[in-house]
């Protein structure tokens, strides 16, 4: 509230008609300050586009590589089928590779010859909750210097790393061959519908044509996020938030050891969901019973790319978003969750 007074009362008149489609400069400027020093990103205000979120953004930037004539996106094996649905809606399909414990396997885009990009989450892989390992960041930056690709980052919970300091973005390693995407869905929330992207030079062009000639995020909101940012308000909510968060994911595997041993808690101490390993082949009911009580959970299988053949093979799983819920509600939603838990 406090930055929306500011905001407004400091508003110069421009404010009030059509903005720059690519973004107000004092949000752009704002993020490049805050995404160097939070998450190592290379970035300057004129290559930063606001987006209207992470599904906005990959939409512009799959019209982008399809204008530029690229049919085939590399994903991971495991992810939200709405961003391959996304991509597919416009023109793009989806290969996938595989997943393990050290992010994604990118020894094997050598076998996607057509892929124009790989979309990975490196910082923290969703779901399956493991971080891409040096050697691979190193890896997949070799592979796009060597095949003209781009990669796509989806750093959607950067923030919140809860056992050391996150490792900084992909990106920071090839400011050319990577374009970045945050969004404020973690952070804030998802109704802000609100993100950025940080394009390399030679898509920009591509990226502002797929973008169209208006604004699409209010230009108020936008004003109001960077007087946030500037203040230091946002990064006084995120510790705050991360502080709620990482006691949240303790109490969480607290009380799934002693109510459920069989389970285990497996990937990171980070971000907003949480995978629950379950006992073998209990995936399917675990779900049938958490339906019947009313309770949303997602089973780790719902997340594979239909064209992945399970190999290597991830546990049954649950995959827990422990935020979603208000703190009056959490202990009872906790309670719940390790009623249907498998008991020993
Ligand atoms: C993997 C992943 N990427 C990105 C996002 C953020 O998407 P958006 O900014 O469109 O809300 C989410 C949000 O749930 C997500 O789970």
């Amino acid at each position: 509230m406090a930055a929306a007074r500011r905001a407004f009362a400091n508003a110069p008149h421009s404010t009030y008609g059509y903005g720059d489609p690519l973004g107000r400069m004092e949000l752009r400027e704002a993020l490049a300050e805050y995404l160097a020093r939070a998450r190592g990103v290379h970035a300057d205000a004129a290559r930063i586009v606001i987006t209207s979120g992470f599904h906005h953004g990959l939409g512009v930037l799959a019209r982008a590589l399809a204008a530029e004539g690229g049919e085939t996106v590399a994903v991971e094996s495991y992810g939200l089928d709405i961003y391959r649905e996304l991509l597919r809606d416009e023109g793009v399909g989806t290969r996938p590779v595989d997943v393990d414990e050290c992010g994604a396997r990118v020894d094997q885009l050598v076998d996607i010859a057509d892929a124009a990009a790989v979309l990975l989450t490196p910082a923290h892989q969703f779901p399956t909750g493991y971080a891409l390992s040096t050697e691979r960041r190193t890896a997949v930056v070799d592979w796009a210097r060597r095949t003209g690709a781009v990669i796509l980052e989806d750093d959607y919970d950067g923030e919140f790393r809860y056992d050391r300091v996150p490792v900084g973005a992909l990106q920071g390693l090839d400011p050319d061959h990577v374009v970045y995407f945050g969004t404020a869905s973690k952070s804030v929330a998802p109704a802000l519908r609100l993100g950025w992207a940080v394009v390399p030079d030679s898509l920009l062009p591509a990226v502002a044509q797929a973008k169209g000639r208006v604004d699409t995020v209010s230009t108020l909101d936008q004003l109001v996020f960077a007087e946030f940012l500037e203040s230091g308000a946002f990064d006084r909510h995120v510790r705050s938030r991360r502080r709620r968060l990482r006691h949240r994911r303790e109490v969480l595997i607290e009380r799934i050891a002693d109510a459920a041993p069989a389970v285990h808690v497996i990937g990171m101490a980070a971000g907003l969901q949480a995978v629950l390993a379950l006992p073998v082949g209990s995936e399917e009911r675990v779900l049938r019973v958490a339906g019947r009580q009313g309770l949303v959970v997602s089973g780790l299988a719902e997340f594979r790319h239909p064209a992945a053949d399970g190999h290597p093979s991830w546990p049954d799983a649950l995959v827990v978003n422990f935020s979603n819920v208000s703190e009056s509600a959490w202990p009872g939603a906790l309670q719940a969750l390790c009623r249907i838990l498998p008991s020993p």
